[in-house]
């Protein structure tokens, strides 16, 4: 039961966090993922070449792949890293890890036809899938070599509440609400590496992408609060009901540089993993630089709208479905959100961490 607006919310819906907009509308519309990845990569690089595999036969895992595009650098960076070291053939699995509701369909076409795929001018490469949440050990123990994660963290395993007054959990003015999201967010990120630490051998390493907070950058706030009021006005028109507007919460959360730290904090070392590397950094926006050169405010609200459909439009088509008699289309209340940001284009200021971690037991 939501206390404070008395709505009873189905526990599946609590607890079933659905994957991104399917039919690749994710891999279409994740070029602000794709640049802050593109941030990182010489610290991925570097994580790749300090790898020394024991075989000839390597494991790369790749958790939260979504459609499977963004992957594909990391990926070919840690495969000819590989294989410029290991003359002889090797046999590598890459193993796509995401939740069942995930569009695996778009994920293999990408793994297929993309020009950037890794499985182009390589053999014996040999890509899996597993549609399993990575909050429970789903690998083999001591199986994987090197492992990537990126852009999924923030999500929580379990949605702990409705946020009643807006639909992002650093917007609400509820501190019992912003307690229960912290913790939850560090249940996680520990559930997260003692998962990571069984699945790792000794000497593999990880490196996880997520959204972070920190005291330079105003944050998503700005961002999802345009979307709130996005729904203000729509409720306002009775094209959405006062509860489809307490069930659309955000199941998302962000990390401070402290929170991060806080497993690592005796002798850095956590579940028998060794953190190696944080950092946080002012993360790029590339709709707004784009702006800048076109001074199109009408592509910028779109991609804006489009990266949000992407990542929330499933979560509020769960609700629209669960309400029924829904008298606004998902589509109208993204196209109303691309309007809202076209009339007033701001740079979104949002930090993303990086961790590496690496089994040391
Ligand atoms: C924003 S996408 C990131 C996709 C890709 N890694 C990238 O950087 O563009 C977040 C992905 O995390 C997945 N995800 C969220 N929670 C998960 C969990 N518990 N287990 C596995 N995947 C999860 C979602 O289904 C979604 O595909």
């Amino acid at each position: 039961m939501n206390e404070k607006s008395g709505y009873l919310m189905p526990k599946s819906s609590l607890n079933d966090q659905p994957a991104m907009q399917g039919n690749g509308f994710y891999n279409e519309n994740s070029d602000l993922q794709k640049a802050g990845i593109d941030q990182f990569i010489p610290i991925w690089r570097d994580l790749v070449e300090s790898i020394n595999l024991g075989a000839n036969d390597a494991i790369i895992a790749d958790y939260a792949s979504s459609q499977g595009k963004n992957s594909l650098s990391p990926i070919n960076i840690a495969v000819d890293s590989i294989l410029s070291k290991n003359p002889k053939p090797t046999c590598i699995s890459v193993i796509h890890i995401d939740l069942p509701s995930n569009d695996f369909s778009s994920l293999f076409e990408t793994i297929k036809k993309n020009n950037n795929s890794y499985l182009n001018n390589h053999s014996n490469i040999f890509p899996f899938a597993v549609g399993r949440s990575y909050f429970d050990q789903i690998l083999p123990s001591d199986s994987v070599d090197i492992g990537w994660n990126s852009w999924s963290l923030q999500w929580l395993n379990a949605t702990p509440a409705n946020i009643d007054d807006h639909i992002f959990i650093d917007c609400t003015e509820i501190i019992n609400l912003k307690n229960l999201f912290s913790r939850q967010l560090a249940l996680d990120w520990e559930q997260f590496l003692r998962c990571r630490s069984k699945e790792l051998k000794i000497g593999g390493k990880l490196m996880t992408i997520f959204i972070a907070s920190s005291s330079h950058a105003s944050g998503w706030g700005p961002f999802w609060n345009e979307f709130w009021l996005t729904l203000l006005e729509l409720r306002n028109f009775e094209l959405l009901s006062d509860k489809e507007l307490t069930l659309i919460s955000l199941p998302i959360g962000i990390r401070s540089i402290e929170d991060i730290k806080q497993p690592f904090n005796k002798n850095n070392i956590f579940a028998n993993l060794k953190l190696e590397n944080l950092n946080i950094i002012d993360a790029p926006d590339p709709f707004w630089e784009e702006y800048q050169i076109t001074s199109d405010p009408k592509a910028y609200g779109l991609k804006w709208a489009n990266m949000a459909k992407a990542v929330a439009g499933p979560m509020i088509s769960n609700v629209l479905n669960t309400t029924q008699n829904s008298k606004c289309p998902l589509n109208d209340i993204f196209t109303r959100f691309a309007d809202r940001l076209s009339s007033n284009p701001f740079k979104v200021k949002h930090s993303l961490a990086c961790v590496v971690v690496e089994k040391i037991n």
